[in-house]
This record gives structure tokens, sequence and C-alpha cells, in this order.
């Protein structure tokens, strides 16, 4: 069975939708463990009541970007994971620590890439009045929120949204498309073959997830 390990920051709520998806038998890995850059991440608690192993390297006790992420691969290295899943991990890597798991670094990003890299995704989707918006589940590369795309799924902007309404929106498609990824990486269902995601014909139909308002 392929081992994980999750990267967070904050509340979590991609990590619970992966432990909820293994528990339910859905997701064939091991959670080797959850690791934080920030000791009040909400994850952490909910991690920890999963019964999955927690860390936490506080990134401001470190003298630099290159320091923390050698303490970070230092601890990610000690579980031995087939994947690293970026959830929530608001932290720009260096590419030196990028290079060290390249095609197993994995990251959802609140928007459908190539559009709207970095933050306020929802906001900017909003200001540029798109009419469809979503989320995308990607391997990472040295470039910001870039990489070979797994999976991704489209939300309709509607009038009146705001960006609470859109966010929301958006992160339920991001609960399913997440585990999804992982199931298919997992599985070997989806490999990264010469810098593009080479998907199992069976699942052409499946990768790209519509939201069912759309239809
Ligand atoms: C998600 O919207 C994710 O796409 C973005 O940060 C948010 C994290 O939410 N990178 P959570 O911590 O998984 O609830």
């Amino acid at each position: 069975m392929k081992k994980i390990v999750i990267l967070i920051s904050g509340r979590g709520s991609n990590m619970e939708a992966l432990i909820a998806e293994r528990d339910g038998g859905r997701l064939p890995v091991d959670i080797a463990a959850v690791i934080s850059n920030r000791p009040a991440a909400k994850g952490l608690e909910t991690a920890d009541a999963a019964g999955i192993a927690t860390r936490c390297l506080d990134h401001q006790a470190y003298a630099g970007r290159a320091e923390f992420d050698a303490a970070l691969a230092a601890c990610i290295d000690e579980f031995a994971p087939d994947l690293v899943i970026l959830a929530g991990f608001m932290r720009i890597l260096t590419p030196d620590f990028v290079r060290h798991y390249e095609g197993r670094l994995l990251n959802i990003h609140p928007s459908l890439l190539p559009s709207f890299p970095g933050l306020h995704t929802h906001q900017r989707a909003l200001d540029e009045g798109v009419r469809i918006h979503g989320c995308t589940v990607h391997f990472v590369t040295a470039e910001l929120d870039h990489g070979p795309v797994v999976i991704q799924s489209a939300v309709p902007v509607l009038d009146g949204d705001d960006e609470a309404s859109l966010a929301a929106r958006v992160l339920r498609q991001e609960h399913r498309i997440y585990p999804q990824a992982v199931r298919w990486l997992a599985e070997g269902r989806a490999r990264l073959v010469d810098g593009r995601v080479v998907l199992d014909a069976t699942l052409v139909d499946d990768a790209v997830l519509i939201a069912p308002s759309l239809r």
C-alpha cells in the first residue's frame, strides 16, 4: 500500500476529506503523518483524533526558507512516503525541496489553473467576471501553482456570489477531486510521464469534473 504524508497550515478540510475516504475504504493509502508549519493549525487536532502521527515545524523558528525546507524534508523523509500531499500548506517551497520530491509532490489549488495562481483566487475570479471557476490537483514544480494537472473540477460563478459563497462551492469540489487524484496515483491508474499526467483510458471521462448545476 502506498504511503502518504500530508502537509497543512490551518483548517485541514482537504486532509479530512482524504482521511474520510481512507476510513470509508475508498482510498487505499497509509496516511503515515500530518505535518504543519503552524502550531495552531486546527487540522493537527483532527489528525491526532484520527490516530495519525502529527508533527509541527514552526517556520518562524528557522533562519530562512532554505533552513526550514531542509528540516521539513528531513521530517517528511523519516516516514519514507511515496507521495507528499500539500493540503492548504501555505508556504512557497524552495527549488531544492521541489526537486527532492519531483514526481511525488501534489498540490490542490482553488482555481482552474493556469488561471489565478497565487492567493485570493475567488475574489479575483469575481473581479474578472468569469462564468466558470473551480479547482485543480497538480504535481508541483518550482514555479508557483504550476505543474502537470491530474484532475480539475469546474463550478459556475453565479450572479450574487460573493467570495465566501464561491469559495464554499469550490471547496466542495476540492473535497471530491483530491481523494480521487490520490486514489488514481496510488493505484497506478494515473502516472507522470515526460512532464504530463497520463491516465488509464477508463478514466478519461472522470478527469474533468463538472459541478451538477453546470450540466
Ligand atoms: C483550500 O482552498 C486549498 O485549495 C488552498 O487552501 C485551502 C485549504 O483549506 N490551497 P483546508 O485547510 O484544506 O481546509
